[in-house]
Formats: C-alpha cells, sequence, structure tokens
C-alpha cells in the first residue's frame, strides 16, 4: 500500500468535499422542476425510496472500492481483476467528458456575476444569452476561465487545495442558500410557488417518473464514473461507508429541495412559467431579479451560490482523472492536472461553440454540448453504474462487506444489490438508449 498516498484531516472535511461533489447544477437546475412537474410531493417520496434503495447501493459501493483499494478507478479495476481495466478507463473517459460540457454552464455563471457585479444588466436576457453564445470566442474564453478557476484545487493537492475549497465553499454556499429562501418564501405569491413544489398530485406518478428519478439520483449523487471512488481513496480505515453515504444523501437531498425553496417563489411571485436548465437560470431569473427588492444583491448571492456548486463539483469531476494519472501512470500532480486542463480544454471549446459557430455539426441529430450530456447522463453514468453493482454483487464480495457492514440493513442493502438493483439499472440502460 502507498504510505504516502493523501488521507482527509478529518471526517467533516471528506462529508463537505462528497457533498461539494455531489451538490451541483443537478440539484439547483433540475431537481426542484422534476420534482414540480412530476407530482410534486408523490415524486419526492419515490425520490426517496429510489435514493435509500437503490442509489445508496452503488454509491456505497463506489467509496468502499475505492477505501479498499486505495487507489485511482483505473487501478482500482486493475486490482479487482486485469480483465476489468478497460472499464476503469470507461470511467476516466465519463470523467472527462462531463466537464467538456458542464464547464461550459460555469463559464456562462462566470460571466452572470459579472454582469451584475459591474451593474452592466441588459434589457433582455433571452437576446442576451443567444447573443453571448454567437460569439465566437467569448464562450471559450469563459469555459477555459472557469476551468482554470477548478483546476487550481486539484494543482494544490488533496489537503490544502480540494479539502481547503470544499471547507469554505460549502459553509458559505449553505448560509447563502438559506438566505435566499428565506427571502424567497416572504415573496408575495411564495405560496403558489411552494404549491407547484410540493402539492402530492397522484395523477401524474407514470412509469417514466420512476426513470426520471433514476437518471436524476446517478447524476447528483456523481455515481458511476469513479469520482466518488476517488473521494473514497482518501479516507482513513475506521470510516462508516454506510453511514458517510446516507449523510451524503440526506444533504443533497435537502438542498435540492431548498434550491427549489428558492426558484419557485420568485418564478410564481412574478408571474412566470416554471423551466429548468440553462432558461430557467439563465433567461427567466435573471429576467426576474432585476425588477426585484435587493436586485443586484440577491442576483450576485444566486449566482455565486451556482458557483460554487459548479466548481466543487468541477473539482470531484478533474480530481477523478487526476488521480488516474498520479497514482496509475505515476506522473506529478501538478503535471497530471495540467495535462487533464488541457485534453478538457481541447473538447470543452467545440461544446463551447455548440450554441453558435457549431450549432450545425450535429452528432446522432444532437449539438455535441448535447450530445455529451446524453451519453454521459444516459450511457455512461448507468452502465458504470451496473458494472460496480455486478462486481460488488457477485463478483468481488468483500467490496460489498465493506459498503455495508454486516447488521440488518446492511444485508437488507446486500439483498437488494444482488436480486433487483442490477435489473434496475439494466432497464435504465434499456430504455435510455431507446
Ligand atoms: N453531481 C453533479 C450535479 O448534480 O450537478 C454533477 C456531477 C459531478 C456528475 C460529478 C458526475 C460527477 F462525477
Amino acid at each position: 500500500m502507498n504510505k504516502t498516498r493523501p488521507e482527509w484531516t478529518s471526517h467533516l472535511s471528506f462529508m463537505l468535499a462528497s457533498i461539494g461533489g455531489a451538490v451541483g447544477l443537478g440539484n439547483i437546475w433540475r431537481f426542484p422542476y422534476i420534482m414540480g412537474k412530476n407530482g410534486g410531493a408523490v415524486f419526492l417520496v419515490l425520490y426517496l425510496i429510489i435514493i435509500a434503495f437503490i442509489c445508496a447501493i452503488p454509491l456505497c459501493l463506489e467509496l468502499a472500492m475505492g477505501k479498499i483499494y486505495k487507489k485511482d478507478p483505473v487501478s482500482v479495476y486493475e486490482a479487482i481483476s486485469p480483465k476489468l481495466k478497460i472499464f476503469g478507463f470507461a470511467s476516466i473517459l465519463t470523467a472527462i467528458l462531463i466537464p467538456c460540457f458542464y464547464f461550459v454552464v460555469g463559464g456562462w455563471i462566470l460571466n452572470y456575476i459579472w454582469l451584475f457585479l459591474t451593474n452592466n444588466i441588459p434589457s433582455d436576457f433571452s437576446v442576451y444569452f443567444s447573443a453571448l453564445n454567437s460569439n465566437p470566442y467569448v464562450p471559450c474564453l469563459l469555459t477555459l476561465l472557469f476551468l482554470i478557476v477548478t483546476a487550481i484545487f486539484p494543482y494544490r493537492g488533496i489537503n490544502s487545495g480540494i479539502e481547503k475549497a470544499n471547507n469554505i465553499m460549502m459553509p458559505l454556499f449553505a448560509f447563502m442558500l438559506v438566505a435566499l429562501a428565506i427571502y424567497a418564501v416572504t415573496l408575495p405569491n411564495a405560496k403558489e410557488g411552494l404549491e407547484f413544489m410540493f402539492n402530492p398530485n397522484f395523477e401524474k406518478f407514470t412509469a417514466d417518473m420512476v426513470l426520471c428519478a433514476l437518471g436524476q439520483a446517478l447524476f447528483t449523487l456523481s455515481i458511476g464514473m469513479g469520482a466518488m471512488m476517488t473521494y473514497g481513496s482518501y479516507l482513513k480505515p475506521e470510516t462508516n461507508i454506510k453511514k458517510s453515504a446516507y449523510t451524503l444523501i440526506f444533504f443533497d437531498t435537502l438542498i435540492a429541495i431548498l434550491a427549489g425553496v428558492v426558484i419557485f417563489p420568485i418564478v410564481f411571485s412574478n408571474g412566470i412559467e416554471p423551466t429548468a436548465g440553462a432558461t430557467l437560470v439563465f433567461i427567466s431569473l435573471p429576467q426576474i431579479f432585476v425588477n426585484m427588492p435587493f436586485a443586484i444583491p440577491v442576483a450576485v448571492i444566486f449566482f455565486l451560490l451556482l458557483l460554487f456548486a459548479a466548481i466543487t463539483s468541477g473539482i470531484s469531476l478533474l480530481e477523478t482523472s487526476v488521480c488516474c494519472l498520479v497514482d496509475h501512470y505515476k506522473i506529478k500532480r501538478k503535471k497530471a492536472v495540467v495535462i487533464i486542463s488541457a485534453i478538457t480544454a481541447l473538447f470543452a471549446v467545440p461544446s463551447a461553440l455548440s450554441f453558435g459557430l457549431l450549432a450545425d455539426f450535429k452528432i446522432f441529430d444532437k449539438t455535441f454540448f448535447d450530445f455529451l450530456d446524453y451519453i454521459t447522463s444516459n450511457f455512461l453514468l448507468p452502465f458504470g453504474t451496473l458494472l460496480i453493482c455486478l462486481i460488488g454483487g457477485w463478483y468481488s464480495r468483500n467490496i460489498a462487506k465493506e459498503a455495508f457492514g454486516t447488521d440488518l440493513f446492511g444485508k437488507v442493502l446486500d439483498f437488494l444489490l444482488r436480486f433487483v438493483v442490477p435489473v434496475v439499472f439494466a432497464l435504465v440502460i434499456y430504455t435510455g438508449l431507446n
């Protein structure tokens, strides 16, 4: 075992880093909308069951794989069986492809913070956003800027980079989120927004909703691409995996719900239709902010919130591939960060141009940005998750033992792992590709 390998200095640091990795754009711009559209409180109950009894299982396994082998994903798969090494590369590929679209959004966030800080506010955000994206240089430069800002932390190392960043950004994130939630619920018509999100509606209960909840849970918990495996590899031997995984799930879900408590009262109190994704964050919300009391501070805090969420997730994405170069190829950390950043930049540039210059360049009828999003969310993440479940459930049983412990609840999780969860993820892949 490698004695010089870094470890988290405390359990709290690990929790903050893993929550930081999990909580990202998925929590803020997707979850609240999915919940509102799919039956509110009914969806929430279904989501909680899915996340607690299905997605918690691969999360525990990933953390356990890292903790047992104390290596990067490629070396972990190789240690389990040399035949599996190729799947380690598949997870690194996913870890490289996700930042290529995720960081484009990070660039937009930086741009919007600047807009509001300098009080340089456009009159129509819809026009502004499409002009921003049709420029051949600006989106690329913004993406590269976000990449550099994020890469600084893995460059500085686990303890003085990644750990410090999360120790500072996550508490600030929580503080700003709670402050905005208090502000939002005091707005006129806030009740309507909360009703959209929470009102139970059984009629909207469909099979599609289950798939939607599963996909969202995988993406939000960053399962299936080795990020949690990598963070698990820096754990101290005495860490209880099951407890850590459920704590992570609790906070990830709580933050997603709070994000909705911020967004929907704001949307409804201004009589705007609820949406998700880029339209919500870069067009609808900013347009609303401008006409609200405390417009500038509210907008700046909102975009800072998004920035912290995106940076801490971005760090976990970069660290996964950096860790592979460091552990598997024995490349020095700083050099590894430069190499991974260069590769990311190479693919992130065409992705940043997907809304303008390269809008007509399509792969399977999708722009490069949408293609990356589609292939990672619908195929690579569920595939990586299925693989982890098959390994833990049937091939390398010591992983499941470390992941779940030997108590009754652990036994229930182990049963689900072997006989239910793989079928579920096989179905997710099947339907995702159809
Ligand atoms: N979990 C992040 C989010 O919800 O935005 C996205 C993400 C980060 C996915 C890291 C996968 C990953 F490995």
